[in-house]
């Protein structure tokens, strides 16, 4: 997979290391980070050079691989059995180092499970559970661009049929720069776009890091697809006046009961969302959904440093001596939601469970 244009992938493997598009520096500059270590994976993930769920799973995968491949066993007898033992015993550490990054996007955690699971279930020597590791960071990549374009497909279906052409809503940005590539809201929005059912996006800026006036208007503009940003607190005030017909988020975690956590600002928009008849509807991975949790209450809220609320830029906003809260996520309960869109089809929020329950999926 290459970047170009309009095809964005956010993280690839290139020339022995993980590439990363470094969201923090976009729309300005278009650059790359190269990623050669697990513990330079963690702090790309922190410091959110790479963000977004799905995109921090997979950057997660390949940081797993990065740290195996660097693992020294010790053995000096040749005992394979103690060798192995040593490597996983060292795995550990890497999976450690890489959950300390980010707590809310469970997509992470998945990921890290399920490579410490693949090189448990790997026989054969350490080598071989290297180069298992490898394939399967590949294959987490290779399978969430898949799912983000079933998610698009199957969002087609459920949103409004009238009028022929939608103007949708958006919050943060659940794009190809969150995911594998395509993106998982954003995915449904360049469906619509591709069918000819998209008039336009309008984009929440997203205070306070602005994933929305930076990466999603960024994104569009790529593709040619019409977009509008406003503030956040203009939402409402669009809908009044009859400019939005349905509203498309992403999620970092979606409770077994179909609570959802994402981008701030998300609980509020659904309010609203409701309060003026409008559908709501979140689009995300079943890796995203964690069913350990039967509500919301669960899932665990990242709070991030003051200094994105109160500095842009060179420029402090507020005066010394005040508090900050920044909470990164805030949880939408089910009731407001009118489908789960996934890649395996658009769900209520309460038929996820039954769901997972009939095919196993874990
Ligand atoms: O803090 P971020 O930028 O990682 O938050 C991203 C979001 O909240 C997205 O909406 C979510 O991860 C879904 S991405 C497909």
């Amino acid at each position: 997979m290459t970047n170009s244009a309009n095809q964005v992938y956010p993280v690839i493997w290139h020339n022995n290391s993980v590439s990363l598009i470094d969201q923090t520096r976009l729309p300005n500059e278009y650059a790359f980070v190269e990623i050669h270590r697990s513990e330079d994976m963690a702090l790309a993930i922190k410091t959110m050079i790479v963000r977004g769920a799905p995109a921090i799973g997979v950057a997660a995968a390949y940081g797993m691989y990065l740290g195996a491949r660097e693992i020294i066993t010790s053995d000096a007898f040749g005992n394979v059995f103690d060798e192995r033992t040593e490597f996983l015993n060292k795995l550990e550490i890497v999976a450690q180092l890489l959950r300390e990054t980010r707590p809310t996007a469970v997509n992470l955690f998945w990921a890290i499970n399920r490579m410490l699971k693949t090189a448990h279930a790997t026989l054969g020597s350490v080598e071989d559970i290297k180069q298992v590791l490898f394939h399967t960071a590949q294959a987490i990549n290779a399978e969430d661009l898949q799912t983000c374009q079933a998610m698009g497909d199957h969002g087609l279906t459920v949103l409004p049929k009238t009028p022929e052409k939608l103007t949708l809503l958006t919050h943060c940005n659940a794009g190809a720069l969150a995911t594998a590539g395509y993106g998982t809201a954003l995915g449904v929005v360049r469906s619509a776009w591709r069918e000819g059912r998209l008039e336009r996006l309008f984009a929440d800026e997203t205070r306070p890091r602005l994933q929305g006036a930076k990466l999603t208007a960024w994104e569009c503009v790529q593709e040619n697809i019409p977009v509008t940003v406003i503030t956040d607190n203009m939402a409402a005030h669009c809908m009044q006046r009859g400019l939005i017909h349905a509203v498309v988020v992403g999620a970092d975690r979606i409770a077994a009961n179909g609570d959802t956590a994402n981008k701030i600002g998300t609980y509020s928009l659904a309010i609203v969302a409701k309060a003026h008849n409008i559908p709501f509807f979140v689009a995300a991975p079943f890796s995203t959904v964690d069913f350990a949790l039967s509500d919301g209450n669960q899932i665990p809220i990242e709070e991030r440093h003051p200094e994105e609320i109160y500095q842009v830029g060179d420029t402090r906003l507020t005066p010394e001596g005040v508090e900050f809260y920044n909470p990164a996520f805030d949880v939408t309960p089910a009731e407001l939601i009118t489908a789960i869109i996934t890649e395996n089809g658009a769900f209520a929020p309460g038929d996820l469970a039954k769901y997972q329950l009939k095919h196993c999926i874990n």
